[in-house]
């Protein structure tokens, strides 16, 4: 049976140290870090995601900036906004939740978050470094970062492995895909278009799923002994939860946990220590810029 990876407890340590962290920025400068989270549009995902990441704030001493925008914003406005928290001293990192609604270009909108308030790593700036040898992104993409800090604190090595990525979207897949290699891992990227993906996936020490298909990895899929973390956050019925869903994974967990040797579970793997992550990197551009001005 695999080693469950308990992403809640991890992320709880990581949260202490961040609140020690905070306390002692607090205490030597006389500000705490800012985060400012921009929503658009009232999506129920969205707003969920977003409840999380600035309670979170809350809870660890971090300020939160809400920018709650409507549906029918027009792009420019929402880019002033941008601007605003741009060169607001107080915020040290800015977060535009995606997506965004149609008539607003993303690609435009996260081009004019300034670099080192780049919180989420999805200025393409900050992708471009990721993706080049011998360079540094100021920030790494938070689910990414979640996938590696629970290898490396599960003990799984990744440098020399071959790990398989399923999906290639901008937020995880592709990130997730470039941080493995810059960890010297051997790296595949399975995606829609992949004919036969469980040939490879079988192949792999290292599976990140993060396609958002409900258990569409099947423990046959899986090469005993592999560390398996999951990304997938799938709603699906459930008529005997009280709020009529339940949330699953991409991967099967019931038939891979008995052949991984390391597996996430969902809710309470990656979930806890993406938004983590965010508070990790937003903790790291605060400390740069009281750093600099001293
Ligand atoms: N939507 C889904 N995941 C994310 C994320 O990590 N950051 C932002 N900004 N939006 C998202």
């Amino acid at each position: 049976m695999a080693t469950v990876i308990d992403g809640k407890a991890v992320a709880q340590t990581i949260r202490s140290e961040i609140a020690e962290e905070v306390r002692a920025l607090s205490q030597k400068y006389g500000k705490v870090p800012g985060l400012a989270v921009v929503i658009v549009g009232n999506r129920k995902d969205s707003q969920s995601y977003v409840r999380m990441k600035r309670k979170a704030c809350a809870e660890l001493g971090i300020k939160s900036f809400d920018i709650d925008l409507p549906e029918q914003v027009s792009e420019s406005d929402l880019i002033k906004q941008v601007h605003q928290l741009n060169v607001n001293p107080d915020v040290h990192g800015i977060l535009v939740q995606l997506p965004l609604p149609k008539h607003i270009n993303e690609e435009t909108v996260l081009s004019e978050i300034s670099l080192e308030k780049d919180v989420d790593g999805f200025h393409p700036l900050n992708i471009g470094k990721l993706a080049m040898k011998d360079r540094d992104p100021l920030f790494l993409p938070c689910t990414p970062k979640a996938c590696i800090e629970l290898l490396s604190r599960s003990g799984v090595s990744i440098k020399g492995k071959k790990a398989v990525v399923v999906g290639r979207s901008n937020i995880v897949g592709l990130p997730a895909s470039l941080l493995l290699l810059k960890a010297d891992a051997t790296v595949t990227i399975v995606h829609s278009r992949t004919t036969q993906p469980e040939s490879i996936i079988r192949e792999a020490d290292i599976v990140i799923a993060a396609a958002g298909q409900p258990m569409m990895i099947k423990g046959s899929w899986i090469k005993p002994g592999a560390a398996v973390i999951d990304v997938g956050t799938n709603a699906v019925d459930d008529p005997t939860k009280k709020s009529g869903y339940r949330l699953v994974g991409d991967v099967d967990f019931e038939e891979a946990s008995k052949v991984a040797g390391w597996i996430t579970p969902v809710p309470g793997g990656v979930g806890p220590m993406t938004v983590t992550m965010l508070l990790h990197n937003t903790l790291e551009g605060a400390k740069r810029c009281f750093e600099k001005k001293h």
